[in-house]
């Protein structure tokens, strides 16, 4: 049995001082409207301190009632959350970019971002249609933008004060140091899919030695098959330790360095994924060692298309 420790409680320094990212995140892309305003001031309730949205997620309102009613019970101050949005792929234009990142804020009922992402490396034919395709339903992507020129107007918002941290979702270790290696404001986090099945050793060493937090979405493989929570050797350790195999794979994503996100509307969940402790060095060597599968769940990554949101048409 693991006693309880402060595990949970772990927060990662951010480059050019722009404070600290704590390493339990609770992401909010939730299809329901009122699910996720329920799920978020569940767990902001429950203890959680960093939130993830975005514009494509289309839950910033949400999330933004949720911090007001939170905000207003006065147990929980604006400055004791960190707040994250991401920029779409339909916005990389730069003059695009503030538009896109003053409408965030107003949804969100903030006057400052702790970090804001860009999305994807990928743009879209920039308009009001998230999901732009050609007759033949291919997406319409915009060939007259570059990452970096994207990446410039969002250094502008760090320089006007209006967001702590700027950083990249959705790409590869090249894309990364491309960025990295051009950037006036280096980005502080990456953003990307990790859990056991797709560790992504290689990036996070790169990040390690650049002072840029991996941030490891679907950490506990978003219910997809094969089931993460139903891996042999996550559910021994579960067994061993006396917590649940979300508790294992979450305490095992903090200790080895990243900063991660879950996701449930389920109130229980919530409480039982906030309640993470350390898990033992066997253990964390069992599950680096032990678990030879390599999935990726996401392809968001290799096309630009969300693939945990559904199309609408
Ligand atoms: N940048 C990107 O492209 C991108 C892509 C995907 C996600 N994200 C971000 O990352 C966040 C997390 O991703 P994710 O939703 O894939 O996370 P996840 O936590 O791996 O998966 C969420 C799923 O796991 C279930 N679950 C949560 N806690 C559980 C527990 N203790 N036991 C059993 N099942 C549990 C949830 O079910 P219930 O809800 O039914 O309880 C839900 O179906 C998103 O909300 C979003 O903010 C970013």
């Amino acid at each position: 049995m693991i006693e309880p420790d402060n595990l949970r409680y772990t927060k990662l320094a951010l480059s050019r001082g722009a404070g600290a990212i704590p390493a339990l995140g609770f992401g909010t892309l939730i299809p329901d409207p009122i699910a996720t305003r329920n799920a978020t001031k569940a767990a902001l309730e429950a203890g959680f301190r960093a939130l993830d949205t975005a514009e494509r997620y289309r839950t910033e309102k949400e999330v933004g009632e949720a911090m007001v009613e939170v905000f207003k019970a006065g147990k929980i101050k604006r400055e004791d959350v960190f707040v994250a949005t991401k920029l779409w792929n339909t916005n990389h234009r730069p003059e695009r970019v503030k538009p896109a990142f003053e409408a965030s804020l107003k949804k969100l009922q903030l006057d400052y971002l702790d970090l804001y992402l860009i999305h994807t490396p990928f743009a879209f034919q920039p308009g009001d249609e998230q999901d732009p395709r050609d007759a033949n339903g291919n997406v319409s992507y915009d060939r007259g933008v570059k990452l970096l020129d994207t990446w410039r107007a969002l250094e502008e918002l760090v320089d006007e004060g209006k967001c702590k941290a700027i950083g990249l979702s959705d790409i590869g270790l090249e894309g990364v140091k491309e960025i990295f290696e051009a950037a006036t404001i280096k980005p502080a986090v990456v953003h990307v899919e990790s859990h056991p099945y797709l560790p992504e050793w290689e990036l996070l060493d790169y990040c390690r030695k650049n002072g840029i937090v991996l941030q490891a979405f679907a950490a506990l493989g978003h219910s997809s098959e094969p089931n993460l929570l139903a891996d042999p050797v996550i559910t021994g350790i579960a067994n061993r330790v006396g917590k649940t195999a979300a508790q294992v794979v979450l305490a095992w994503a903090i200790q080895r360095g990243t900063a991660l996100l879950t996701t449930t509307k389920t109130p229980s969940r919530i409480k039982e994924n906030f309640d993470v402790s350390g898990i033992p060095e066997d253990a964390m060597r069992e599950i680096n060692e032990g678990i030879k599968l390599r999935i990726r769940l996401n392809s968001v990554v290799k096309t630009g298309v969300p693939g945990f949101i559904p199309r609408e048409k």
